[in-house]
């Protein structure tokens, strides 16, 4: 039951990218000039399900992934139609490109659209053949530009000498086993500058952690890459865990993705009190701590503007909590940091972002640099405690705010359901106080 070639068009991402570069101008399709009968059809790319017989890991490890969310997801629907009619987004394809390549490259998706209407084809998001189409992963240089999509009748991959099979094709691409696979959709340059650049990141820490983006987001582990062949393999983990859960309720494997967050989490970075001292009067208390970041690329990165990475910290006297820093409001939101009067110590690391259309541009960025060590200090008063002062520091990380999620409209979604709070480290000691002199 081999399947047909329709078509085999190389297909390119990159007249898209060229119009973010280019500040929207031309047409808003890909192939602007072309014509439409040159453009490969949503019937030329297999649903992720066609795979699943013979995949069935690969297929149910993706299916609970953010890839797979990343064309039903809500929060995603409610920023691609502000930033085109509110926030005066020219590029009808720009928000699409990355998070419907099938949509964008076929032309049946553009401009502000809704997520009970589009193509059933195109719900798969970054489906397996906006990775294992690619032929070519593009440029190496540092901002956004195409990758080739060639579908048809082949699947593109990492094993040398696959098993020869009834459905499709396989050729093995070197760059399937590196960051590169990762770079176009993962670095976005805007005409402003460095916007969301895990992939540029990324390429600073390599030197020194020599860990490609699949080894830390793709685990390897050992079976059969298609069921009934007989081959152990190394294969690769496809949940790709990072810092979201899916915001639908009902989608697949949310309590493992949910786990699998939690574990990579607590290898991002660590926390530890360097030193806790009395002032001189035994008026206050200045403790010192580090945090350390071992991520392959800032922390947060990506949609750094949206996370909370900040730091928990009590002292407590007996059951009085004599200060602390970083709790929520009443309505689980940090203070505004730098401008905030709640909590005017409060650490959260993040990036601000004047714009979030394709002209974006970082105004403020003192996000975690990979293996960065940062001192952090608070000066507290004592408040007349006495004996032990018991402390507390947590490094909590998560996706969204209920504040952000109220800005968008889906306060529903401010639950521990879908924005847990995960914590990446913590640290604790006591001091005996010397009541000063
Ligand atoms: C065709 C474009 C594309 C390619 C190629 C791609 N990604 Fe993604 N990736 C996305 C998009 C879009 C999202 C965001 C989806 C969403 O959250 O709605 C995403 C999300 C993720 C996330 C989850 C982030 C979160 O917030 O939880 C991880 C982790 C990730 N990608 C890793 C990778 C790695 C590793 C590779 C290379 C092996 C890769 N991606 C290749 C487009 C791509
Ligand atoms: C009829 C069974 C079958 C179906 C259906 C199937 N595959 Fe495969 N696939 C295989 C076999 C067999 C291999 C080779 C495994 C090996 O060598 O260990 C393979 C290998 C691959 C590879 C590795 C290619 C390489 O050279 O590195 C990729 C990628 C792949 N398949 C993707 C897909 C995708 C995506 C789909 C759905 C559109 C799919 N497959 C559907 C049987 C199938
Ligand atoms: C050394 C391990 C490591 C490497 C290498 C690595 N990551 Fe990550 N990644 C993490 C950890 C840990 C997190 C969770 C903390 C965070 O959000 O930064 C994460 C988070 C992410 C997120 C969500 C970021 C956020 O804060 O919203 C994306 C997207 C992502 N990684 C993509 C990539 C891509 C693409 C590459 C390669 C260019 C890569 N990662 C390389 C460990 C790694
Ligand atoms: C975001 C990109 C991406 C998506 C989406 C994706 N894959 Fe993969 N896949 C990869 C990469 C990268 C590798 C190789 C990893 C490595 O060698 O480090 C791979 C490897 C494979 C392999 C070879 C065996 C292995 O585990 O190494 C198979 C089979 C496969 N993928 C099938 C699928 C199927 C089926 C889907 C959809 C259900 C899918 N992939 C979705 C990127 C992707
Ligand atoms: C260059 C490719 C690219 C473009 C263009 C792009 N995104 Fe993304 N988007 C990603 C990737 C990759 C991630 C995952 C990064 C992360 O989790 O930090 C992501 C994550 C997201 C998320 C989920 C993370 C969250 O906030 O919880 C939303 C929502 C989102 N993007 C909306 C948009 C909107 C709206 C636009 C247009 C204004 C857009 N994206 C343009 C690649 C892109």
């Amino acid at each position: 039951m081999q399947r047909t070639l329709k078509r085999r068009a190389v297909f390119s991402l990159a007249a898209v990218a060229a119009l973010v570069a280019g500040c929207g101008g031309g047409g808003d399709s890909p192939t602007s000039g072309d014509g439409n009968d040159s453009l490969p059809k949503l019937a030329d790319f297999p649903f992720a399900s066609e795979c699943k017989d013979c995949h069935p890991d690969h297929y149910n490890e993706w299916s609970g992934s953010r890839h797979a969310h990343s064309f039903t997801d809500p929060v995603f629907f409610h920023f691609n139609k502000t930033s085109i009619e509110d926030d005066g987004q020219v590029n009808q394809t720009f928000c699409l490109q990355c998070h419907s390549p099938v949509g964008v490259v076929t032309g049946e998706v553009s401009g502000v659209v809704d997520p009970e209407t589009v193509p059933e084809r195109t719900r798969d998001g970054v489906g397996c053949e906006a990775c294992h189409f690619m032929i070519d992963p593009g440029l190496d240089n540092e901002g956004t530009f195409g990758y080739l999509l060639e579908p048809g009748i082949t699947q593109y991959g990492n094993l040398g000498e696959p098993v020869r099979n009834t459905f499709h094709l396989s050729e093995y691409r070197s760059f399937f086993e590196e960051s590169s696979q990762c770079r176009n959709c993962h670095n976005f340059v805007s005409p402003n500058g460095p916007f969301e650049v895990t992939w540029t990141e990324w390429v600073g820490s390599f030197s020194a952690m020599r860990r490609e983006c699949q080894e830390c987001h793709m685990p390897a582990y050992q079976g059969e890459a298609a069921v009934g062949t007989g081959v152990t393999r190394t294969l690769h983990r496809h949940e790709f865990v990072g810092a979201d859960l899916a915001y639908t309720a009902d989608f697949p494997n949310r309590d493992r993705q949910r786990a699998a967050i939690d574990s990579l989490m607590k290898t991002a970075a660590t926390l530890e009190i360097v030193s806790v001292e009395e002032s001189a009067e035994g008026e206050s208390l200045f403790v010192s701590l580090r945090v350390k970041c071992l991520t392959g690329h800032n922390l947060p990165s990506g949609v750094s503007f949206n996370r909370d990475v900040w730091i928990r910290i009590a002292a407590l006297s007996g059951s009085d909590t004599i200060y602390a820093s970083g709790l929520f409001d009443e309505d689980g939101n940090l203070d505004t940091p730098g401008g905030g009067t709640r909590d005017p110590d409060l650490k959260k690391f993040y990036a601000l972002a004047a714009n979030r259309t394709e002209l974006g541009e970082i105004t403020y960025d003192n996000t975690l640099k990979p293996l960065e060590e940062r001192e952090i200090g608070y000066r507290f008063p004592m408040a007349g405690a006495s004996g032990t002062v018991d402390l507390n520091v947590e490094l909590l990380f998560r996706a969204l705010s209920p504040a952000f999620l109220e800005g968008a409209g889906l306060s529903y979604l401010a639950t521990d359901e879908f924005i847990p709070v995960f914590t990446i480290d913590a640290d604790s000691t006591s001091i005996v106080l010397s009541g000063g002199g």
